[in-house]
């Protein structure tokens, strides 16, 4: 779908690796473009046409996005991406709350990111890790959550979809149980919030973060949604200009309102109008219809490496269009690179999700992670390739 979008298909590439980052749409570069072109001044700070023009134009993407993900304008915080939105809320709100013996649920499939800032304030605190199972398809169930909370639990930390495995969590439910059971909801939003509709009124999760980057936008850009009433109680972890509404000698400072208390120094205003851009023509080609079509084509990609005697397929019951697997004996890099001679991107390795080697047994995997605009000829190309063992053998180094 909508290849003619994407002048990066000049090129002749097959890219598979989109839960990397995805390609971008020429619609978003030309608005990036056209800020640095024709009105490229600071954000709320200038007195002058063109800086007016950047305000203006800056809160209009807040407010797409805020409508994109139906959250209010004030619970959208821009920041570099998901990792930094994790690190606010862990460094900025869960560390004042947590006590020792508290418990932190996560799970051994999530990526780093919303791994490591739980390691560290557990370290800090006496909060202990729980994980949550993952059943035999590799995926978190509600009845797998229950399994594990206790009086203790203070917070279900979970992707909505994991970059691996690839399964689509019941957020909404398992937000549901846990908010019976006083515990925060926090959810990453990086490999879902550009692939299925999101509405965090509907499913209820106390925070999201996601980047812009793997939904079509620019690099460098994330947001952070947040309930209001605890984005306000969250300890900025940058002060500085633009989040403050004055300060004195005496060490006093007054801090702005949402969102911009949590928004300190110059935002990065190409990154926020192009993610903006991208919000439109996401909605332009319909989040159903992305949804739809990704499911069919990882049902074609399952169908044709099932077929394939030496190909062991980590997650055969993928949700999503990210699909793990190994060419049975051979080292993932190294089918990775023999790909790359044809122009195929796949990724290869642990993915960042360091542990969930501990369930599969599995340390490094090839994967493949479609996008809307990827297409069934796509994956027969990879199909081919990867149906001969010794041509890979042969030529992979
Ligand atoms: N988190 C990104 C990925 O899964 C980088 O590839």
């Amino acid at each position: 779908m909508n290849r003619e979008d994407f002048p990066m298909f000049d090129q002749d590439i097959v890219y598979l690796d989109n839960g990397a980052t995805t390609f971008k749409p020429k619609i978003v570069i030309d608005s990036i473009v056209d800020y640095y072109s024709n009105y490229s001044a600071n954000a709320h700070r200038g007195d002058y046409s063109i800086s007016y023009k950047v305000d203006v134009e800056f809160e209009k993407s807040r407010k797409k996005i805020a409508d994109f993900i139906n959250a209010e304008l004030d619970e959208v915080v821009f920041n570099s991406g998901t990792t930094e939105g994790i690190n606010t809320i862990v460094d900025g709100f869960f560390a004042n709350l947590l006590e020792p013996g508290d418990e932190i649920v996560i799970s051994k499939s999530e990526h780093a990111s919303n791994v490591l800032p739980w390691f560290r304030l557990a370290n800090k605190t006496g909060a202990k890790i729980v994980y949550a199972p993952l059943d035999s398809n590799l995926h978190i169930t509600l009845e797998g959550i229950k399994s594990v909370i206790s009086p203790n639990t203070k917070v279900i930390a979970l992707a909505e979809i994991t970059n691996v495995v690839g399964d689509i969590r019941p957020i909404k439910e398992i937000t549901a149980f846990a908010h019976q059971n006083n515990i925060f909801v926090v959810c990453d939003g990086a490999q879902s919030v550009g692939h299925k509709k999101t509405d965090v009124k509907d499913n209820d999760v106390d925070f999201l973060f996601f980047s812009g980057h793997k939904m079509c936008g620019p690099t460098g850009i994330g947001v952070l949604y947040g309930k209001k009433e605890l984005l306000e109680q969250i300890d900025p972890l940058n002060l500085g200009g633009g989040m403050n509404e004055s300060f004195d000698n005496e060490k006093e400072m007054y801090l702005k309102e949402l969102p911009h208390r949590l928004e300190a120094g110059t935002p990065n205003i190409s990154g926020a109008i192009g993610l903006g851009a991208a919000t439109d023509y996401l909605k332009s080609v319909g989040m159903e219809n992305i949804a739809i079509y990704e499911q069919k084509l990882k049902s074609y990609l399952i169908d044709k490496l099932t077929k394939i005697e030496h190909i062991v397929i980590v997650n055969e019951e993928a949700d999503s269009g990210i699909v793990a697997f190994n060419v049975d004996g051979i080292f993932s890099q190294d089918v990775a690179y023999y790909l790359n001679k044809y122009n195929i991107c796949v990724r290869a390795g642990n993915h960042c999700a360091k542990i969930l080697k501990n369930v599969t047994g599995v340390k490094n995997t090839i994967r493949v992670s479609l996008y809307f605009y990827n297409t069934t000829e796509e994956i027969d190309s990879l199909i081919e390739l990867l149906q001969d063992k010794d041509k890979i053998l042969k030529e992979m180094i």
